[in-house]
């Protein structure tokens, strides 16, 4: 049975709905990603991740900046864990949560181009699908969508096209042979999370199967929102396989219900987004590879 438990903010907190405004950029302004929801309090399906949260949080700070107030309720659909979240005021995750089994530099183990995929197609069907519902039509004029964690492939609808998409990877070779791009960068988020574009520019930033990755997702997804035009979308998908070695250790200890409410965690510590949604995509429930979408939209800045 899924057990959804309620942690409160700190009463002197305000509301973010009443922080920030939604207006898409121009770019985006033709895709209704349907209503916005009021704020609810929710954390998870995974058992492991709410006792975690909870632990980290309470020891953290004095038990009086949130409220456990567990409100058990069953769900079969990750779907609704980022509904109305109350997030505790700090982030709750610490320095040894994004330690990597395999510390040594990023560049030696990306260094061979690896030309596989990383899902099986049914997944990448489904995430392609996905695209082809959220994305701008291709050759929409003005618009730039960054391919962060790229490789040799970004699963973007067939023949889709942008005047710029640019592919942000750890191994050049690959990312020359990314049909789907326009230019590339090669460059280690762990090493220097800034990301080498310009402020607001960007409309749509994906990131496929590699947010475990990033030791230091708040610096990136701050990062993201800096470049990244009012109203654009971030899309982070991600299943339930990984390279073990390399993947935060936050990410292999806890289960795909935790990873939904770990990259909704980054979004709403960043700042700068609305309240992260999720979506299961996945095609067949148990017979093929899962597959999950925390996105966001950059709120006004
Ligand atoms: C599992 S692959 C996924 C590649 C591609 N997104 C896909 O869907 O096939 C992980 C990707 O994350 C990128 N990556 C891993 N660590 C990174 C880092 N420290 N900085 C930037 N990119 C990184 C690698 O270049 C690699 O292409």
């Amino acid at each position: 049975m899924a057990v959804f438990v309620g942690l409160r903010l700190h009463p002197r907190l305000p509301s973010l709905g009443a922080v920030f405004s939604c207006s898409p950029s121009p770019a985006l302004k033709k895709w209704n990603r349907g209503p916005q929801t009021p704020r609810r309090m929710v954390l998870g399906l995974a058992s492991s991740f709410l006792l975690q949260f909870m632990t980290m949080a309470a020891t953290r700070r004095s038990t009086s900046s949130f409220v456990a107030s567990a409100r058990i309720k069953a769900t079969s659909s990750l779907d609704e864990l980022l509904k109305n979240v109350e997030w505790p005021e700090q982030f709750p995750f610490k320095d040894e949560d994004f330690q990597r089994f395999d510390e040594s530099p990023d560049s030696l183990f990306y260094e061979a181009p690896r030309f596989v995929t990383h899902i099986d197609d049914p997944a990448i069907a489904a995430l392609t699908k996905y695209y082809s519902q959220v994305f701008p039509p291709s050759n929409t004029p003005g618009v730039s969508i960054l391919d962060m964690c790229s490789s040799w492939v970004s699963h973007f609808p067939p023949g889709y096209k942008q005047e710029r998409v640019v592919g942000l990877g750890m191994n050049e070779e690959e990312l020359k042979r990314n049909p789907v791009l326009t230019g590339y960068a090669v460059q280690d988020l762990n090493v220097n999370p800034k990301l080498p574009f310009e402020d607001n520019s960007f409309d749509i930033i994906t990131n496929v199967v590699s947010v475990d990755y990033l030791a230091k997702p708040l610096e990136v997804f701050k990062e993201m929102c800096r470049i990244l035009k009012p109203g654009g979308m971030a899309i982070m998908s991600f299943s339930n396989r990984c390279f073990w070695t390399k993947a935060i250790s936050i990410w292999t200890s806890t289960g795909d219900a935790d990873h939904v409410m770990i990259v909704g965690s980054y979004f709403h510590y960043a700042g700068g987004f609305e309240p992260p949604q999720a979506v299961d995509i996945s095609p067949n429930p148990g017979r093929s590879d899962p597959i999950y979408i925390v996105y966001s939209i950059l709120t006004v800045k």
